[in-house]
């Protein structure tokens, strides 16, 4: 970048708190180090939502790349209220998203199914890429037990996916978030959950369109192929489908064509 154009923009992002040269200011860095960088309107009522801004506290969450996916599960999850059978998370890791979905379990008498080996990934396969590694994401059980202590009706299932699915066969779902990061055990729960899902029931992939999880990504676009739900990519990052609800299709990832 030209050192006078940065320079002037510094000092009115900096001196003068003018937010559009902030802005722009970001967006210069941001590209010199990321293809396409782009950063959000700072006029965004969530942000200054002091609840929403504690919970992210709770988890160390404040600070990261999380938040806005976060208030997206929040805000998706209220469409599953409603609708009949429990919830489940396969991937849990600390408990931030259990703890999102058993918030909106309040008042209700849905029990939440909490999935993970709590012992980090398994063993990526040869379409996952290289980002991740066997291992990494773990996190104790009884760490997330103390995490989602307030909440009365939360089962664990410990153990490599899919082996614990059993325990909830006869089951419907109303909500199901998967964040596994790898292509087998995404494949497997969305082959085992999508028969389960209640007619409206949401399911989101934490994962989804993430260029660190490309198996993740296509093996729930093949799942769906012959299916009328499709994928709706979120701009944050992420996705989900409601069951029984037909979208337009787009291309692989949700893309635009
Ligand atoms: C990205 S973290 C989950 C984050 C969590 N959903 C949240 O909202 O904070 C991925 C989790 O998936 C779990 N995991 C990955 N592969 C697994 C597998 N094959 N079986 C069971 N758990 C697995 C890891 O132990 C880790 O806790």
């Amino acid at each position: 970048m030209n050192p006078s154009v940065f320079a002037g923009l510094f000092y009115k992002a900096y001196v003068r708190r003018d937010v559009d040269a902030a802005l722009r200011l970001i967006d210069r860095i941001g590209r010199a180090v990321i293809r396409n960088f782009r950063s959000p309107w700072p006029q965004q009522d969530w942000w200054h939502d002091e609840a929403f801004n504690a919970y992210l506290g709770r988890f160390g969450e404040l600070e990261g790349h999380n938040m806005e996916r976060r208030w997206m599960v929040y805000q998706l999850g209220r469409l599953a209220r409603d609708v009949p059978g429990d919830t489940a998370e396969c991937g849990v890791f600390h408990g931030a998203g259990s703890y999102l979905m058993c918030a909106g379990n309040r008042g209700t008498n849905k029990t939440h199914h909490a999935f993970d080996s709590f012992e980090g990934l398994s063993t990526p396969g040869p379409d996952d890429g290289s980002f991740w590694s066997k291992g990494d994401m773990a996190a104790a059980l009884d760490g997330v037990m103390r995490a989602l202590a307030e909440f009365d009706s939360v089962k664990y299932h410990r153990g490599w996916i899919p082996e614990r699915f059993p325990d909830v066969e006869s089951l419907k779902f109303s909500f199901v978030h998967v964040d596994v990061d790898l292509e087998q055990p995404t494949r497997d729960s969305i082959e085992f959950f999508y028969p389960r899902l209640s007619e409206g029931a949401l399911f989101v992939c934490d994962d989804y369109g993430f260029s660190t999880c490309p198996g993740a990504t296509r093996t729930i676009d093949q799942f769906l192929e012959d299916k009328a739900e499709k994928m709706i990519a979120l701009s944050a990052g992420g996705g989900f489908f409601l069951k029984g609800r037909s979208v337009a299709p787009a291309g692989p990832g949700g893309t635009f064509r």
